[in-house]
């Protein structure tokens, strides 16, 4: 799907695999920069910009800090997939994919005293179903204001399709994951959660003690699973074949349920 065209004009070459930072034109562009003619707010992660001898993928967004009374502007952090000589090129932005983020929420984990397996494993089953343009994880301690935080940046500002959180659904003191996703989703999703509930009941009675949510948030799909792998392979797997549907319908899909499909 072809989102905008935006057009790029670099002052320096940029190398393949490398990192370019990109404003939006109409003020000051800091040395190196590219400056775009377009709309930047348009793109979400893992975007593809696209034009005869130009080739980048949209990493992240951001902004560039005006000064003063200038207001600052949209910015976005491109890699560049072949070698981009200096000049002006007039790209099309292309979506192909989902983009996923996992948030793994760890204490421990944040502080570097465990390695995540849970996270990375969202990542491989979601990419065994659904056609991915990016995944990204992210590794936080059991802190509310960094989950709300978090996810509102991930689903509204950077645009992810998918954030899915692996840990703190359970009853312990810093277990805080499902309170901080209710205070930001839109709309909540309690099939989900049931049907989580009820593949891990089929699998353990300790599934009876998460509490993990779903819902969604702009054009994004939050899922809360408790924190071990085994958990997350057992919460995921009856999701995995209604995400793509959600997420279509999520997105503005205007298609018929009753004659769609099975
Ligand atoms: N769900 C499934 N499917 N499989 C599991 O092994 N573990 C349970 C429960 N849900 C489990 C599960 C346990 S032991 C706990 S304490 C809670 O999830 C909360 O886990 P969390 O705090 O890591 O999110």
């Amino acid at each position: 799907m072809t989102v905008c065209t935006i057009t790029l004009e670099l002052d320096g070459a940029a190398p393949k695999g490398g990192r370019a930072h990109c404003c939006a034109a109409g003020g000051e562009i800091p040395a190196g920069w590219i400056a775009a003619e377009g709309p930047l707010p348009a793109l979400k992660v893992g975007d593809r910009l696209a034009g005869e001898g130009a080739e980048f993928t949209v990493l992240s967004l951001g902004w560039l800090p005006g000064g003063g009374a200038t207001a600052s502007r949209r910015s976005c952090l491109l890699e560049p997939l072949a070698d981009v000589a200096p000049g002006r090129y007039a790209c099309a932005a292309e979506r192909k994919g989902y983009a996923l983020a996992w948030i793994t929420l760890s204490d421990k984990g944040a502080a570097g005293k465990r390695t995540d397996e849970s996270g990375p494993l969202i990542g491989e089953m979601a990419a065994g179903r659904l056609d991915l343009r990016l995944v990204q994880g992210f590794i936080i301690p059991d802190e509310p204001s960094r989950l709300k935080a978090l996810l509102v940046e991930l689903a509204l500002g950077q645009g992810f399709d998918l954030v899915m959180t692996t840990g703190g659904t359970g009853v312990g003191p810093r277990d805080i994951t499902p309170e901080a996703t209710l205070a930001v989703i839109e709309k909540r999703l309690p099939g989900y959660e049931r049907a989580m509930t009820g593949a891990s009941l089929a699998k353990t009675p300790h599934g009876a003690i998460s509490r993990a949510v779903a819902g969604t948030l702009g054009e994004a799909l939050i899922v809360n699973m408790p924190g071990s792998p085994k958990a997350v392979a057992e919460c995921l797997e009856p999701l995995l074949p209604t995400l793509r549907h959600t997420l279509e319908k999520l997105q503005g899909d205007p298609s018929d349920c009753a004659i769609l499909r099975k």
